[in-house]
């Protein structure tokens, strides 16, 4: 299938998986899940303070969570075919780089929080396209997160949750992830988009109009944040942020520059950090001028500023490729497309189109035909809408559990 309506709800999804785990361990696990996410606009500006809009998606990670058969740590990924085990001394839990990293790393996070979880066997699957830009690790982070606190017996609120989790990530991982994915996967609700300030770490649910659909569509170039582009990018940009409070002490973040600051500290910096800050600057600006065109259903005035934060990723930030450019472009072209942009964190992966309910499906064909006569390559493209974050999730699990106990009484 190439298009899909993905809404996918928490009990649908786990159900083989449960059985996998029961017959694997020899235990009833409990299911928890995260969902992914895709970023409306404002990239790269969350680890510098700044605005995001972003909302939780339908493909969605599971961790069923159980006793382990001994003293031990139990890590199955469906997704690899692969089990592993470790001692539950945390002075041996060091970084694989394997897949491993993402489980172990929320552990090892949770500890340093001060939250012991006893032995366990977890079993994580999944249907997150894997380094397309839709946030497969904060999806593994965060719902290794909800089965672990629950295991331990104890729970975090969200702000809370998502600071551990990119603690995770960028402490044991490695990767120099900002505040964005993990905030959202954990608080996205469902037919909302999040506008989140990264810094006060405060945010405000926006309605996504009725009349469009956000369209992802996977350029299939794979991109990686452990890795490669995303942490050269992150180091110019801080270090342009650096030459900004150097220049001016009351620039603490990138954030609190204005485009005069910029030009004023110009020969502060070498000419690529200029550009990369000159992105963020925009950027900041362009997601409140998006938050306004979306509370006054501006749907026109939405794309254009999706379009002008492209432009500005692919040349000011140059993180994008020739093929996600392509997929831009023929977007921008079809009918009924307000707009399209690349999403997340760069060099490849997926781009956001918001798009005429009533055209998506011509447009899904048309994108399709149009990439692949350029670039000989498959799209995937999906036809998504805000789904609840894991929280959300968690609550309705516990509701529809607390019904059926009910039930059962009466
Ligand atoms: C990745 C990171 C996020 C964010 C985006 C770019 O998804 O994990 O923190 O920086 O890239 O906006």
């Amino acid at each position: 299938m190439y298009s899909q309506n993905v809404d996918f709800t928490i009990m649908s999804t786990p159900r083989s998986t449960l059985e996998l785990h029961r017959q694997r361990f020899h235990q009833e696990g409990a299911a928890h899940a995260a969902p992914a996410r895709v970023n409306l606009i404002g990239e790269h500006t969350d680890y510098t303070g700044g605005f995001v809009m972003p909302m939780s998606i339908g493909f969605h990670t599971t961790a069923i969570i159980s006793q382990g058969p001994g003293g031990r740590i139990f890590l199955q990924s469906e997704n690899y075919n692969e089990g592993k085990s470790f001692s539950t001394d945390p002075t041996t839990w060091k970084a694989t780089h394997q897949w491993s990293d993402y489980p172990m790393g929320v552990l090892w996070a949770l500890h340093e929080a001060g939250i012991d979880v006893p032995p366990f066997a977890m079993t994580l699957s999944g249907d997150v396209p894997l380094g397309a830009g839709l946030s497969s690790s904060a999806s593994i982070e965060v719902a290794t997160a909800m089965a672990l606190l629950a295991h331990a017996g104890t729970g975090l609120p969200l702000e809370k949750l998502a600071i551990l989790c990119r603690r995770a990530e960028n402490a044991y991982v490695g990767a120099k992830s900002g505040i964005m994915d993990q905030f959202i996967v954990a608080g996205g609700v469902a037919g909302r988009s999040m506008m989140l300030d990264t810094r006060a770490l405060s945010f405000e649910f926006l309605p996504i109009p009725d009349e469009a659909r956000i369209v992802i569509c996977n350029s299939m170039v794979k991109h990686q944040v452990a890795t490669g582009e995303y942490g050269s990018r992150r180091d110019e940009v801080e270090a342009a942020q650096a030459a900004l409070h150097a220049a001016n002490p009351k620039i603490e973040l990138l954030r609190d520059a204005t485009l005069a600051d910029l030009d004023a500290a110009k020969s502060k910096m070498p000419e690529a950090e200029f550009r990369r800050a000159r992105h963020i600057i925009t950027e900041n600006a362009r997601v409140l001028d998006a938050r306004e065109a979306l509370l006054k259903g501006d749907l026109p005035r939405f794309g254009e500023i999706m379009r002008a934060a492209h432009i500005s990723f692919r040349d000011d930030f140059q993180a994008s490729c020739k093929e996600v450019d392509d997929l831009v472009d023929i977007a921008n072209r079809q009918p009924g497309c307000f707009g399209a942009r690349i999403t997340g964190g760069g060099f490849g992966g997926c781009t956001v189109n918001l798009v005429q309910t009533a055209a998506a499906d011509d447009f899904v064909n048309a994108l399709r035909a149009g990439y692949k006569q350029r670039t000989g390559i498959d799209a995937d493209c999906f036809i998504t809408e805000p789904t609840d974050g894991a929280l959300a999730l968690a609550q309705q699990a516990a509701a529809q559990m607390q019904g059926t106990q009910k039930g059962a009484l009466q």
